[in-house]
């Protein structure tokens, strides 16, 4: 099975990679795919989040030997996965309000193409990591080690000079 991991990893956290590494495992092949999402105005451009993304799952010593990079830049993910010859996505799952946010999603998608979402349950350590959170939570000066990659952490601090 060919599948997508898609999103808008602004930046990608220690939550994602968990999800990555897993899905890896799942699928025999899996397409990381950073997506505009016009809802959301980035802190990132699509390659330097592409770019942490491979240096955290470096970090985290995953093989990416069954692992791909890509960017969408734009248009219907299921067109996107009809292009690559892609009949899955996965995603992970937080709280009953990431669930609220990705059923009608899935829910379309499946409706637009058959395509299939598979929900993987996110670590319960992580369960608070988000990436909208963590730009918070750096924007303040406060401490984000550990909930995202270490270049990640770097890069935030860079972007609010803290
Ligand atoms: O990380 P995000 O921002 O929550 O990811 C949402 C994303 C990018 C996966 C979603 O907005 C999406 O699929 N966008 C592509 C356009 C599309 O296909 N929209 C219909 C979705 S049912």
């Amino acid at each position: 099975m060919r599948a997508v991991c898609p999103g808008s990893f602004d930046p990608v956290t220690s939550g994602h990679i968990d999800i990555f590494a897993r899905a890896a495992r799942l699928c025999d092949h899996l397409v990381i795919a950073v997506v505009h999402n016009p809802r959301k105005s980035g802190l990132f451009d699509p390659p330097t989040r592409l770019e942490l993304i491979r240096s955290g799952l470096g970090d985290a010593g995953v093989d990416l030997g069954n692992i791909e990079f890509d960017e969408v830049p734009g248009g219907l993910l299921v067109d996107y996965c009809a292009r690559i010859g892609a009949t899955a996505l996965v995603k992970g799952l937080r709280t009953a309000t990431d669930y609220s946010y990705e059923l009608p999603m899935a829910q379309m998608n499946r409706h637009l193409a058959d395509i299939e979402t598979v929900f993987l349950a996110g670590d319960p350590a992580r369960e608070f990591v988000s990436s909208s959170l963590v730009k918070e939570v750096a924007s303040h000066g406060g401490d984000i080690s550990g909930l995202v990659p270490e270049a990640a952490a770097r890069a935030l601090r860079e972007k609010y000079g803290s």
